[in-house]
């Protein structure tokens, strides 16, 4: 049952996710750690999942749905317990959070209010996110899907995220896009319209190349005195302001 080895996994945890608090909320910096447990709902929000998941992880049934949704009503945290979540988890203001049931959270995560970890339809089986460690998801963020977060990866408030998201990237809006891809700005669309390949230009060009090769042939053929042979020119480059620009 709830032996003494869990009790012990659950208090380590529970202090990993008081220093989580301590680093990652400016706010906490200064405050006892008595006085998180007690007064920081996101930390209770995740104390409860821990209990009730270490329960529903021995198969005790009702108790740990009763403990979600009392945790639910006291801190606005709706965390399925058996929801996979790892070490330093941290939700910051707490409230609208949602995390379902097949979620599964790396180590050091950060979530802020407002975010669904959900799914998208009524599929059974693995349903919704996997975030990878060092992941943060701004306010309001929804998640939807049996997507993953690669690690170190940042979601934008109010994003709203459908597609896996590389690990080091940030991503905003809605649809969510990538705005940095390991710091930098990502690539986009090629936009340099100015230097089209012309393909008739290179056929005219590899043309040209060939009648001069052929008349350097014919002049070494008929011992003929003549030195010119076809000019190959370079094609005219463009001139004036550049369509791309805008
Ligand atoms: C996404 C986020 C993590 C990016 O922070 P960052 O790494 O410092 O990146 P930047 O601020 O340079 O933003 C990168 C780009 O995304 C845009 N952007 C940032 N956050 C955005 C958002 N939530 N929605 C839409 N666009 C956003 C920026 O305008 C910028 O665009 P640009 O490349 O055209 O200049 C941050 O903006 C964010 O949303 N954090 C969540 C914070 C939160 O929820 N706080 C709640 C406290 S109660």
């Amino acid at each position: 049952m709830f032996g003494l080895g869990t009790v012990a996994r659950v208090v380590g945890e529970v202090r990993r996710d008081v220093a989580a608090a301590h680093a990652r909320d400016p706010a906490a910096r200064g405050v006892g750690s008595i006085e998180i447990l007690a007064s920081w709902p996101g930390v209770q929000a995740v104390l409860a999942h821990r209990v009730a998941h270490g329960l529903h992880g021995i198969g005790v049934p009702v108790a740990p749905r009763t403990l979600s949704i009392l945790s639910r009503a006291w801190t606005g945290v709706e965390i399925h317990p058996a929801a996979q979540i790892g070490q330093g988890f941290f939700i910051d203001h707490a409230a609208g959070v949602v995390i379902g049931e097949t979620a599964q959270i790396g180590d050091d995560v950060t979530l802020y209010q407002g975010v669904t970890l959900g799914g998208t339809g009524f599929q059974t089986g693995k349903r919704h996110p996997t975030l990878q460690d060092n992941v943060t998801v701004g306010a309001g963020a929804k998640l939807l899907g049996a997507i993953t977060v690669g690690h170190g990866a940042k979601i934008g408030a109010n994003t709203v995220v459908i597609h896996d998201v590389p690990p080091n990237t940030t991503v905003v809006g809605n649809p969510g896009h990538p705005v940095r891809v390991e710091g930098k700005r990502p690539e986009g669309p090629d936009t340099d319209w100015i230097h089209l390949p012309d393909p008739i230009a290179d056929a005219i060009n590899r043309l040209s190349a060939r009648i001069a090769e052929l008349e350097r042939e014919v002049i070494e053929l008929s011992g003929s005195e003549r030195e010119t042979v076809a000019e190959v020119r370079p094609l005219r480059p463009v001139h004036g302001p550049n369509p791309a620009g805008g």
